[in-house]
């Protein structure tokens, strides 16, 4: 048992050691005393982007969630090591789209739509959902890049199955002009179609009925209570709340996009935001000259980001320094090509 200053200290003391041998990257969900050792801090585009950049690095040390770390380990080099901190750090979103019933569904859809469906994941899914998507000539997306991985989709083929997450799919599908009865949700546990308003040959967008836990905390209500109580406050929100949340919202895009937004902002901006606590809590501490509110009451850390604590990181750090990294990210041959297919053609595309 360290104190935080024999952590700080533990931490610091590895990364000089390691030097250039070394990066650590960091969400900007992580918590204040975690970010504060990253190299590079940004959003999952900005994270995978950097991540297949640092070639110089033998050590990848990701602060962040098990998907990123699979991303960052798919697009590193044999030489490369990825480490995650604490190996519980999943993500609900992402085991929301299992592989059996991901094949199972598109099975189903082939028979219903034929060859008219390009499957698109929003990264947060498991390594073997972007090799299946990469297999079948689809790619991934993220909540910065959507609008332009859907337009590349749609000139490929007439319908998108979008995994894992409905409310990522749909906000984005809708923003492009595509009305809510063009599009349904499979629902793998049913095993069928669902919300469908018309005629399901007109969907052009099939969303997997998948969710984050996190941000399904946001609701109209809370909304409408600010939009009452202080009616100057802007509010923005993250692209995986709800449709009626994002609509009701004055703004709504990734976190790096919202960091922009409250950047740009003048002195005495009043902000409701609707994305994790903990960048909340920092960009208020960071803009003290404007006034930064969550926009629900209750707090809603995601669980699985903050299970990257000090003691993880200097634990695996020193391991490292030791000439023995644990909680490496291995993503299979196999699956890690066609994971590479999937998010390198994204890459291309923004
Ligand atoms: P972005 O950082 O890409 O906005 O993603 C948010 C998120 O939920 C990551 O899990
Ligand atoms: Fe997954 Fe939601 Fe946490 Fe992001 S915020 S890592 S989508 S559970």
């Amino acid at each position: 048992n360290f104190t935080s200053e024999e952590l700080d200290q533990k931490i610091t003391a590895a990364k000089e050691t390691l030097g250039k041998d070394l990066v650590i990257l960091g969400h900007h969900y992580q918590r204040d005393d975690v970010i504060q050792f990253a190299d590079f801090r940004g959003d999952s585009l900005k994270l995978a982007r950097i991540g297949a950049e640092q070639k110089e690095a033998k050590y990848i040390v990701f602060c962040g969630v098990h998907f990123m770390a699979e991303t960052a380990d798919t697009l590193a080099t044999e030489e490369q090591t990825v480490v995650l901190p604490d190996l519980r750090a999943g993500c609900s979103m992402a085991d929301m789209a299992d592989i059996a019933e991901v094949e199972e569904a598109w099975e189903e859809i082939q028979k219903q739509f034929g060859d008219t469906v390009i499957p698109v994941t929003y990264v947060n899914s498991t390594a073997a959902i972007k090799a299946f998507v990469g297999k079948h000539g689809g790619t991934t997306c993220t909540s910065s890049n959507a609008v332009q991985v859907l337009e590349w989709a749609f000139a490929q083929k007439k319908r998108i199955l979008f995994l894992p997450d409905q409310h990522l799919g749909r906000n984005t599908a809708y923003q492009m002009g595509i009305p809510l009865e063009n599009m349904v949700i499979w629902a793998p546990n049913e095993g069928e179609f669902q919300d469908v308003k018309g005629n399901l040959e007109d969907a052009q967008m099939i969303l997997w009925k998948g969710h984050c836990s996190v941000h399904q905390k946001f609701t109209v209500d809370q909304i409408k209570g600010i939009r009452e109580r202080d009616p100057d406050m802007k509010i923005i929100v993250h692209p995986e709340c709800n449709f009626d949340v994002v609509q009701a919202a004055d703004q709504a895009g990734s976190t790096d996009y919202i960091i922009k937004a409250i950047e740009a902002a003048p002195p005495g901006t009043r902000w409701a935001i609707g994305t994790e606590v903990n960048l909340v809590q920092r960009l208020a501490q960071e803009h003290p000259d404007q006034h930064i509110v969550l926009l629900s009451t209750t707090m809603c850390p995601c669980l699985t980001m903050n299970r990257i604590d000090r003691p993880h990181l200097a634990w695996v750090l020193d391991q490292i320094v030791a000439g023995n990294p644990i909680n490496q990210i291995k993503v299979d041959e196999e699956t890690a090509h066609w994971s590479k297919v999937a998010l390198d053609q994204m890459l291309a595309i923004s």
